[in-house]
């Protein structure tokens, strides 16, 4: 698959490797921007706050699929009139959009492959979305969970806050897994 990432840092550039390693073509695009005309999915991993300079930045958008990857913090909030950077990035492209990776640690991608059982990867979104994501969180190492549909962006955002506090309080950076009983 061609796969473009706005962001090439922790987690862009984290997910490009796996994604490489997997096969895909991924074009990395940082904050001078580019083309995303020709990729089939579009991975958003910018600071939040610059999610309406990112997008602004790169051509070929329209319709495109994208995943949004993005975190607010410290009471940082989504672009005027919407709950979450999710649902701005679909009004920007019109294109099937989806929150996904934004529950995950960067950190930690060099050892998804070794874990016994695949962690999970949290994401919700449009129902277009589903097989991508399914794909890409599998051949990033992960077993993709739903939410819901996009409007639940807002608390899959806001979970950002509950992951950082698991982590200070004594595990540190960690994977989860949400499975049926019989999947353990
Ligand atoms: N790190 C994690 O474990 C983690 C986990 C889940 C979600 N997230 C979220 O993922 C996003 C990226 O985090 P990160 O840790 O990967 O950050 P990072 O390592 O600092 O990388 C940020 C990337 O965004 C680009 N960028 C910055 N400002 C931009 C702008 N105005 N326009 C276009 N591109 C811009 C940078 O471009 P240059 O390459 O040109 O500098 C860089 O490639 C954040 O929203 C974060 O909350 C991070």
């Amino acid at each position: 698959m061609d796969i473009t990432v706005i962001g090439r840092g922790n987690i862009g550039g984290g997910l490009a490797d796996l994604w490489e390693r997997a096969g895909h073509r991924v074009t990395r695009l940082g904050r001078g921007g580019g083309d995303a005309g020709a990729s089939e999915a579009v991975l958003l991993a910018v600071p939040g706050t610059a999610v309406a300079a990112a997008l602004s930045s790169v051509t070929g958008l329209a319709g495109k699929m994208v995943l949004d990857a993005t975190n607010l913090y410290g009471g940082a909030r989504p672009p005027a009139g919407f709950s979450s950077n999710a649902e701005y990035v679909e009004s920007v492209t019109g294109g099937s959009t989806a929150k996904a990776f934004n529950t995950n640690f960067a950190s930690l991608f060099g050892q998804i492959a070794d874990t016994r059982v695949r962690p999970s990867n949290l994401w919700c979104g449009d129902d277009e979305t589903q097989g991508i994501v399914g794909q890409l969180s599998l051949d990033a190492g992960y077993d993709a969970v739903r939410l819901g549909d996009l409007s639940m962006a807002a608390t899959q955002e806001g979970l950002a806050g509950t992951m950082f506090a698991i982590a200070q309080s004594g595990l540190g950076q960690f994977v989860y897994r949400m499975a049926a009983p019989e999947q353990l």
